[in-house]
């Protein structure tokens, strides 16, 4: 899905479809993987873009058109959440919240699952984006660059209705988390990857999300479903690593929860059943520093002298967990 963001005049318009980009040449090291880019997309011939469609299960219809323009989002499923607050839905010249992380806040594998997350998580999260205290991992990578953009420019009203909403929301994870050695292959996608003709690949020590309908993705419906697909043993790795009964390393439920699931009393939000890349590039920020403060000032600690290996492992635990 691409989020290559053109303003032409107050609108914004994104280009929707995907081009492909054989996934070869990647530096192990880098963790390059982790942060898929976008190739430029083809053009849509305009009668299509003007042809209304749908996705299964939702009675609406919408074009490409209007899903391209992101300051209004497409709610294919109105009924299965409470009333989107405004800035959910709609963000002039913007885009809402519900265009990137969608409406009932299930997230998308380049951005973040919100459904469920402690309300004041969510307010002190942007806060901390907003005035540069977290900074992601890349700066410059097109998702994360433009929610450091809609950070800024939001009243606390708009912020705190957004959080409020996401919090109320129940998280669903859509992602089946699958060990193996080589994968079909995959083409680099709008900062994710698809399916692509040629042979397998080896997996390495990544997480590649993909998914399963390629299609739906595009047309940014809740209910896409997706593989991971992370290395062999990775799952079990991740949660002795994640128990505590290693030496030097705390037990995550100790801030997380029982099943990593949250606990409004404990410090940490929830991480079960969140997207495994997400989780990984938030492993990287916090050993990294990128972020920063007091808040994530644990987090520094917990990840530091963890190797991209280990990050993996637990990314890959955490995920395979129900939300
Ligand atoms: C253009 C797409 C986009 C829009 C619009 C957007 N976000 Fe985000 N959001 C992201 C991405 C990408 C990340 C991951 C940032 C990173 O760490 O690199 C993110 C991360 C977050 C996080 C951190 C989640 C966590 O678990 O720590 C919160 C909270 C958040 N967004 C809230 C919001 C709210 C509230 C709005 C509406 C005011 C919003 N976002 C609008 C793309 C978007
Ligand atoms: C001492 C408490 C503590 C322990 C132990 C701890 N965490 Fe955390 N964790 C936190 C806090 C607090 C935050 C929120 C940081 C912030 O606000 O920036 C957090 C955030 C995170 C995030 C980012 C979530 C998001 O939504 O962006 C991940 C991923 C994470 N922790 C994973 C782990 C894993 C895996 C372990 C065990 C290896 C662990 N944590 C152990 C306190 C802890």
């Amino acid at each position: 899905m691409r989020i290559a963001i053109q303003s032409r005049g107050r609108g914004v318009l994104l280009a929707l479809l995907a081009g492909l980009l054989p996934l070869t040449g990647y530096a192990a090291a880098s963790a390059d993987w982790a942060f898929p880019g976008c190739p430029l997309p083809p053009e849509t011939p305009a009668a299509d873009a003007e042809k209304p469609f749908s996705v299964p299960g939702s009675a609406r219809t919408a074009s490409r058109a209007e899903l391209a323009h992101a300051d209004v989002t497409v709610d294919w499923f109105p009924e299965e959440h409470a009333p989107l607050p405004p800035i959910v839905a709609t963000r002039p010249g913007k885009a809402g919240c519900g265009y990137c992380h969608l409406p009932d806040g299930t997230g998308r594998p380049e951005n973040a699952k919100l459904a469920g997350l402690p309300a004041a998580y969510i307010v002190a999260q942007v806060r901390a984006l907003r005035d540069g205290v977290r900074t992601p991992v890349r700066p410059d990578w097109v998702p994360s660059k433009y929610m450091v953009q809609f950070a800024g420019g939001l009243d606390d009203g708009e912020l705190e209705a957004a959080a409020r909403y996401f919090a109320a929301t129940p998280a669903r994870s859509h992602v089946r988390v699958v060990e193996t050695r080589t994968v079909p292959h995959l083409e680099v996608r709008c900062y994710t990857y698809g399916p692509g003709a040629g042979a397998a690949l080896p997996l390495g020590t990544r997480i590649l999300e993909v998914p399963v309908d390629v299609e739906r993705f595009e047309q940014r419906d809740p209910h896409t479903e997706y593989l991971a697909y992370v290395p062999v043993g990775s799952i079990d790795r991740g949660r002795r690593l994640a128990s505590g009964a290693t030496p030097g390393h705390p037990a995550c439920a100790a801030c997380h929860g029982a099943a990593l699931a949250g606990d409004e009393a404990l410090p940490g939000p929830p991480l079960a059943g969140r997207f495994p890349g997400y989780l990984f590039r938030q492993l990287y920020g916090f050993r990294s520093g990128a972020r920063g403060g007091e808040a994530a000032a644990p987090m520094r600690a917990v990840t530091a002298g963890l190797t991209d290996s280990d990050l993996v492992d637990l990314a890959a635990f955490a995920a395979s967990l129900a939300p």
